[in-house]
């Protein structure tokens, strides 16, 4: 017999989100020992000593259930970005905060304005809602914020950016997002998703969101994650910071221990050490401008990055080189579900691991010049 009950209708369209290949999966498919992930921009260096000692001690209490609401981080995330701990929510990666967003302000037919090219989840997640996308084109692989101001209405109910963008790599100025604050009406939430801001906030024009913006904006949401220069992306913990009203209706509809007891204590840890945060952007910031170098000479076309990763331009078509990588040990993004079949995505990893990359693109490349 057949499943015959019907889903939502807004789910018909839709298909599971399709993560970064893991290194198991790549070992346990091609029986290779040795693997290099550089899919999905973790950090290469691994977590902070720090918050891994706070997590090995915390994980001895793993018999009780966590606090549900991660108070002790709320708090620590509080004092770290100079806001209430009321302005705080903490998720299963920032992935549910998108989420949470998503469920407690979109109605079936509500609009949403995203980029052309924006972090696919924005998409899916107001799509599971039934709302209604509006995809504003980019400009040089930018979101254009003055177009994407133009595109909102009244009907809008939410726009969202990530800022830098993933997986362009590109950011948007303090000028740019200041005047899109001002042209939004004050009825659509402005959803500033900032998962690489470590990466970029050295630059004189990014903009500086916390407290400030949030403060002075109560349509303001911004979004973080502990998944990309914290080193914890496998603890799924990332936060929103907005007005405290916002917070309260997320609150209401959270799984009740949505954040798990260990991840709670590696996170208040992990703000303390800054060392580390500083080490892994000045190492990407060296290692990505060789591997940018690198590949430019192998025939990629580079995008400028403030991310730790970088959009290329490939070659041979994305899915190809991804595949030959594959079974070089490699594991790089392609981008065909995001519309760009000659694009790829790669992260930076360690000095040793982008040596394996590149060696790894050069065998590829040369053996796709020698069969054309
Ligand atoms: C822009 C952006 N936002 C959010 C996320 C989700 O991160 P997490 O759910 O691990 O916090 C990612 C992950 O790649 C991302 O690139």
């Amino acid at each position: 017999m057949s499943f015959s009950v019907s889903p939502r209708r807004a789910l018909r369209d839709l298909f599971p989100y399709q993560p970064g290949k893991s290194i198991a999966s790549v070992q346990r498919e091609l029986g290779l020992k040795s693997v290099v992930k550089l899919a999905s921009n973790e950090n290469p260096l691994g977590p902070s000593p720090r918050a891994l000692a706070a997590y090995r001690k915390a994980e001895r209490s793993n018999a009780l259930y966590p606090e549900g609401s991660s108070p002790e981080l709320r708090a620590a995330l509080g004092r770290f970005h100079g806001v209430e701990p009321e302005s705080v929510i903490v998720g299963n990666g920032s992935d549910e905060i998108i989420r949470l967003l998503c469920e407690s302000f979109l109605d079936v037919e509500d609009e949403v304005v995203v980029s052309q090219f924006s972090f696919i989840r924005f998409k899916q997640q107001a799509s599971m809602r039934g709302a209604r996308v509006i995809e504003v084109p980019m400009t040089d692989w930018t979101h254009d914020l003055e177009l994407m101001a133009k595109a909102a209405s009244p009907r809008t109910k939410m726009i969202f950016i990530a800022n830098p963008n993933n997986p362009t790599g590109t950011y948007n100025t303090r000028e740019e997002f200041e005047g899109l604050l001002s042209a939004v009406p004050k009825t659509a939430l402005i959803v500033l998703d900032e998962a690489y801001v470590q990466y970029a906030q050295a630059l004189a024009d990014y903009p500086k969101t916390l407290p400030g913006l949030v403060r002075a904006h109560p349509n303001l949401v911004v979004i973080r994650t502990f998944s990309k220069a914290y080193g914890l992306a496998g603890l799924r913990v990332g936060y929103g910071v907005a007005d405290a009203e916002l917070v309260g209706w997320l609150d209401r509809i959270r799984m009740p221990f949505n954040v798990n007891l260990p991840g709670q204590a590696a996170c208040v840890e992990a703000l303390k050490d800054a060392a580390f945060v500083r080490r892994g952007v000045a190492l990407n910031g060296v290692q990505r401008a060789r591997v940018a170098q690198a590949m430019s000479g192998l025939g990629f076309g580079i995008g400028e990055s403030a991310t730790n990763f970088l959009f290329a331009r490939s070659p041979i078509p994305g899915r190809t080189l991804f595949k030959a990588l594959l079974r070089q040990g490699v594991i790089i993004r392609p981008l065909d579900e995001y519309g760009l079949p000659g694009h790829v995505r790669v992260s930076i990893g360690t000095p040793a691991q982008n040596k394996i990359l590149i060696k790894a693109l050069g065998e590829v490349l040369s053996r796709a010049s020698a069969a054309a």
